[in-house]
């Protein structure tokens, strides 16, 4: 198709405001849906736990067609993932748009995720069309949403559109806007090819199916594709676009979004924001923002039954066909046994992985409290980086610590000035910046250790402001701290996989913390448990756990076997999820509940 009838658009929006409900009209306007899907929602969204959770998790192209003024144009929706985990996929399928739709919430307004894919549209030099979604609502502010629209983020009145994507009101002005407003695709099919990969996927069948927007150049079977990161040259055997489903095509050209299938055999070797030339003439430079993703967060996953690690690891690397960001290497605990060590673009990213785990693979877990990376320098000169607190080295080989740092922004009405800056200075935070977006709503910018984001600090956010305020964070490197790790003793024992790293200032609050918890969470026992906390081998905080003496088969006394033996099923069925710890037996809870502080 001429390049003058493309136009390349995503949809960014802060979460629930409406982003996938507004795709689905959409694709109703334009005839894109196919029939049976009419009737569902969210039709972009397929995984069933995207479904599940109202979440995007995986980008969803689908190409349109509209008529206007009797000239068709194929229009490319890049559906994106909203949450801060995937914001490099985010900027990726940014970065294969010429524009984008920003939507907001009536009744909400602009909240932190709204300000931070705003920016990265920017930075990626897209045209925005703001739109106001859910105005059929009788909360709906549209005027204050206007105001704030054009004070904090430079919008004039009459480029705002208004929606709503539920009742389809404003649907053909949208479309309309897309095709006046966003620029058609630039590139030329005479020249190299260039072509971004912005996401893939691995189909068990055809290998690796490669998401892709072609800057330059064109694509067909045949073509010798090579891939610049790592220069891996390969056969193209089909290339087409997406519509629920693929659909091959003769040609992928210049300015068009579609996949290439080629024989490639994992996700690894198709890079997300890697550029793909042809390997006969190629191009010099790779397309600008590539980066090797790094994981963030890391946790221990073991199985639950003892004989259960092959197939943890079968399912592990299954489920990284799929997912290039997880990483994992054996890890062997001395409380839990063989596992895994697996590193995670963030903390949704890994209880995703955690669910996946369980449910489509049948994989029962234990899993420990996630941890970020940690740079520790040695007094004799090393840097090691740790992503287990158990590798943690002795204190008096420390010469300092560094723990990742995160920009955070934060918007809430400003009646809770107060509670979030007292929350804030809690979690080490240093305030940067503070401005009103209008008369009763403020957002503030923080610094703060990752460490302190990740865990329950959105969660106490969320109290604070009795569920007013949003978040959103970005990394910006490594900082000094004053870090000590917290040993965990259970009945004198240390447990590795409950070791934590804290601020010294911090630690002794901890402990205690700790302690009473799992004092309360770990079932009493024949005899006497004693849990204890250290810091560099000194004990800083203790609770006893009071033996019982419990016999399920007392009440049967002389009965018969197969009652015995029920009784005995039934106590086994309630000891799921226990694991054996010397003589102790410890529940998944108490792993993740060392991390939630009081
Ligand atoms: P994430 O994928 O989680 O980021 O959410 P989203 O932005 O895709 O939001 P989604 O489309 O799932 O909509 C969130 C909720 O708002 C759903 O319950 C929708 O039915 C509802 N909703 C979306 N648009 C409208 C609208 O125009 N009017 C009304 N009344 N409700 C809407």
């Amino acid at each position: 198709m001429n390049l003058s009838s493309i136009r390349n658009f995503s949809i960014i929006a802060h979460i629930d405001h409406g982003k996938s409900t507004l795709a689905d009209r959409l694709l109703e306007k334009t005839n894109s849906m196919p029939k049976k899907k009419m009737a569902e929602e969210q039709v972009l969204d397929q995984m069933d736990l995207e479904r599940e959770r109202g979440i995007t998790i995986k980008s969803h192209p689908v190409r349109m067609y509209y008529i206007l003024n009797d000239r068709e144009y194929e229009l490319h929706l890049i559906d994106t993932p909203g949450h801060v985990d995937f914001s490099y996929e985010v900027s990726r399928s940014l970065a294969a748009c010429e524009g984008a739709l920003l939507v907001v919430d009536a009744t909400q307004g602009i909240e932190a995720q709204t300000l931070a894919n705003y920016n990265l549209a920017l930075e990626n030099g897209l045209v925005l069309i703001p739109v106001i979604n859910k105005i059929d609502l009788p909360g709906s502010e549209i005027e204050r949403v206007k105001m704030q629209l054009i004070d904090t983020l430079g919008f004039s009145e009459d480029e705002i559109l208004l929606v709503s994507a539920k009742e389809g009101i404003g649907i053909d002005e949208l479309l309309e806007a897309i095709i006046t407003r966003i620029p058609p695709p630039r590139g030329s099919t005479e020249k190299s090819l260039e072509a971004l990969i912005f996401d893939a996927y691995f189909d068990s069948y055809r290998g690796v199916v490669v998401y892709t927007r072609i800057f330059n150049g064109s694509v067909r079977k045949g073509t010798k594709i090579m891939m610049m990161s790592n220069r891996g040259v390969y056969e193209v055997d089909e290339v087409g676009y997406f519509s629920f489903g693929l659909h091959p095509t003769e040609t992928l050209d210049a300015g068009e979004v579609g996949y290439i299938i080629a024989n490639i055999k994992n996700v690894k070797d198709a890079q997300v924001g890697d550029t793909i030339t042809d390997a006969d003439s190629p191009v010099e430079h790779p397309l600008p923002g590539f980066k090797r993703i790094k994981p963030m967060v890391f946790c221990g996953l073991f199985p639950q039954e003892s004989n259960g690690y092959q197939d943890l690891r079968d399912s592990l690397e299954k489920l990284q066909l799929n997912d290039p960001a997880l990483v994992f290497e054996p890890e062997n605990s001395e409380a839990l046994g063989p596992g895994f060590r697996c590193g995670f673009l963030g903390t949704l990213h890994m209880e995703i992985v955690e669910e996946r785990l369980e449910r489509e693979y049948g994989v029962k877990l234990i899993a420990t409290a996630p941890n970020v990376v940690y740079k520790v320098y040695t007094k004799d000169g090393r840097l090691i980086e740790i992503n287990n607190p158990s590798q943690f080295p002795y204190y008096s080989e420390v010469e300092k610590v560094e723990e990742p740092y995160v920009r955070v922004s934060i918007i809430s009405p400003s009646e809770f000035i107060g509670p979030v800056m007292e929350l804030c200075l809690g979690k080490r935070g240093v305030l940067i910046d503070m401005n009103y977006i209008d008369p009763i709503k403020v957002v503030f910018t923080y610094e703060l250790p990752l460490s302190e984001v990740m865990f329950d600090f959105f969660d106490k956010l969320k109290s604070v402001t009795r569920g007013y305020a949003s978040l959103d964070y970005e990394p910006i490197g490594f900082r000094e701290s004053d870090l000590v790790k917290l040993d965990i003793l259970v009945k004198g024992e240390p447990v590795d996989a409950l070791s934590i790293i804290v601020h010294r200032d911090e630690s002794e609050k901890r402990a205690r913390e700790i302690v009473k918890k799992l004092r309360a969470l770990i079932p009493r026992q024949l005899f006497e448990i004693p849990i204890q906390a250290s810091v560099n081998g000194k004990i800083i905080a203790r609770e006893n756990i009071p033996p019982i003496k419990k016999n399920v088969l007392q009440k049967c006394y002389g009965g018969d076997v197969t009652r015995k033996k029920k009784l005995l099923e039934k106590q086994k069925e309630g000891k799921k999820r226990l694991k054996q710890i010397g003589q102790v037996e410890v529940p998944q809870e108490a792993f993740l509940a060392i991390l939630k502080s009081e």
